[in-house]
């Protein structure tokens, strides 16, 4: 069953396709917050510039970021970054993101994140998706193809597992 709890969101939130004139400031931005414009996910690397997804807007400014890529009718949350937080910058492009790919015929929403990341496993659960799998030790094999990822992550923990959430819709 989908429980998409809907938050009050700023009303002059809008939320956008990528476009082409958008790939400067996705690369920028990656390489500033995490080390690389590259994204590693089930082992698999993702140049995060080259995904489609939605920016959110407030006024003219980029607010937040969400990228996917469609597999086989499963839709892989590849990144979600919001740079004014609690105010409903996550929850609008996920919103976005369970409309598209409903109209892509999709059945299964998913994406990783990481054993440290408590405030997003919290943040997922409450907009209804499950928590289906832990991959013990995968930051290992994460780190070979991407070798900027910390060893330690939020609040000091020991970046180690990738955790897989999906939701059914
Ligand atoms: C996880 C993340 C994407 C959430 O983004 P966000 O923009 O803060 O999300 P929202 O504002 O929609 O919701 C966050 C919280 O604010 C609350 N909120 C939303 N709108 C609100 C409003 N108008 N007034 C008060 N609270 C509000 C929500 O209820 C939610 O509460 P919770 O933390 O108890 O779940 C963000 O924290 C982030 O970018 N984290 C770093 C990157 C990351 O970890 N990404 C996910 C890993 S894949």
């Amino acid at each position: 069953m989908i429980i998409l709890v809907r938050m009050s969101k700023d009303e002059d939130i809008r939320i956008k396709k990528i476009s082409g004139s958008d790939s400067t400031w996705i690369t920028d931005f990656y390489q500033r917050r995490w080390g690389s414009s590259h994204v590693v996910t089930r082992g698999v690397i993702h140049d995060v510039p080259s995904l489609r997804g939605f920016i959110a807007m407030k006024s003219d400014k980029r607010i937040g970021l969400l990228c996917y890529r469609i597999d086989n009718q499963d839709f892989e949350i590849v990144t979600l970054d919001s740079l004014e937080e609690k105010i409903g910058v996550g929850s609008a492009l996920i919103e976005k993101a369970v409309e598209t790919a409903r109209s892509e015929s999709c059945r299964r929403i998913w994406l990783i994140t990481t054993n440290d990341n408590s405030s997003a496993l919290r943040f997922y659960q409450k907009l209804g998706f499950h928590l289906v799998a832990v991959h013990r030790n995968a930051l290992e094999y994460s780190r070979k193809l991407k070798p900027e990822i910390p060893i330690f992550g939020q609040d000091g923990i020991p970046l180690r597992d990738e955790i897989e959430l999906e939701l059914i819709i």
